[in-house]
């Protein structure tokens, strides 16, 4: 192969590259090289630390499951629950959404690239406490009435 088409070659594939990682890289380069997750509220998580690390993300499948699938609605492993604990105050003082790099969930997400469709449809945040505030695009709990406030 020529130099010329071997150029264009790892030129185009380091273009994809740049371009697929582009969000997920995101954290790398604001500083944040390493997962370092903000440490939950209260004593302790749901289930211990070590275990949530590796399987929370079970434990939300299977909780949407029971609730999608037979009706079952409990508060133990429910997504609101999580933002509620895991809320990351930004610079106003008000929790952070999945939109802003420092929501817990993307302090490990962006790190090992994974992305989330859940907050597309579930609040990534706690409801705000102003009376009257009309939930903005990223919090919102319903999808068509029929999430649960
Ligand atoms: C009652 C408050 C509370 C709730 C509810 C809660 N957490 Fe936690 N979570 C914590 C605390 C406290 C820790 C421990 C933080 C530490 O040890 O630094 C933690 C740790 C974690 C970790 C490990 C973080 C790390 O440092 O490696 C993950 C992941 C996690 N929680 C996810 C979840 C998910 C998912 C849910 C919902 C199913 C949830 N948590 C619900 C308080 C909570
Ligand atoms: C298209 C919208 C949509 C998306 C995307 C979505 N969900 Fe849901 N989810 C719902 C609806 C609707 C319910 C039913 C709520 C009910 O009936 O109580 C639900 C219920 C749940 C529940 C049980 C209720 C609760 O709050 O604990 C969990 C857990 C859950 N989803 C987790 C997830 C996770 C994790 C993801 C991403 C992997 C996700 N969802 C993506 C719409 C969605
Ligand atoms: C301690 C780091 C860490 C934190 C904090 C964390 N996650 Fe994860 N999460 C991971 C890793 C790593 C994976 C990928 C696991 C794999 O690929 O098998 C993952 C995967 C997931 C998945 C499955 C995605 C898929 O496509 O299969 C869901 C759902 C999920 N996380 C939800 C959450 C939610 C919700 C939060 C915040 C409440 C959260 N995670 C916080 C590390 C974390």
């Amino acid at each position: 192969m020529g130099w010329a088409k071997f150029i264009t070659i790892v030129a185009l594939v380091s273009l994809l590259g740049g371009t697929a990682g582009g969000s997920a890289a995101c954290a790398g380069e604001s500083g944040v090289p390493v997962p370092n997750p903000p440490k939950g509220k209260g004593e302790q998580c749901v289930r211990e630390t070590s275990f949530m690390r590796a399987n929370h993300m079970n434990l939300l499948l299977h909780q949407r499951d029971e609730t999608m699938q037979k009706g079952i609605r409990t508060k133990k492993f429910s997504l609101k629950e999580c933002v509620s604990c895991h809320a990351v105050p930004g610079k106003d003082g008000q929790p952070v959404s999945y939109e802003d790099p420092k929501n817990f969930c993307r302090s490990c997400h962006d790190y090992v690239a994974v992305k989330l469709d859940c907050f597309e449809c579930h609040a990534s945040k706690p409801p705000s406490k102003q009376a009257g505030a009309v939930p903005s695009h990223e919090n919102r709990y319903r999808v068509s009435g029929v999430l649960p406030q």
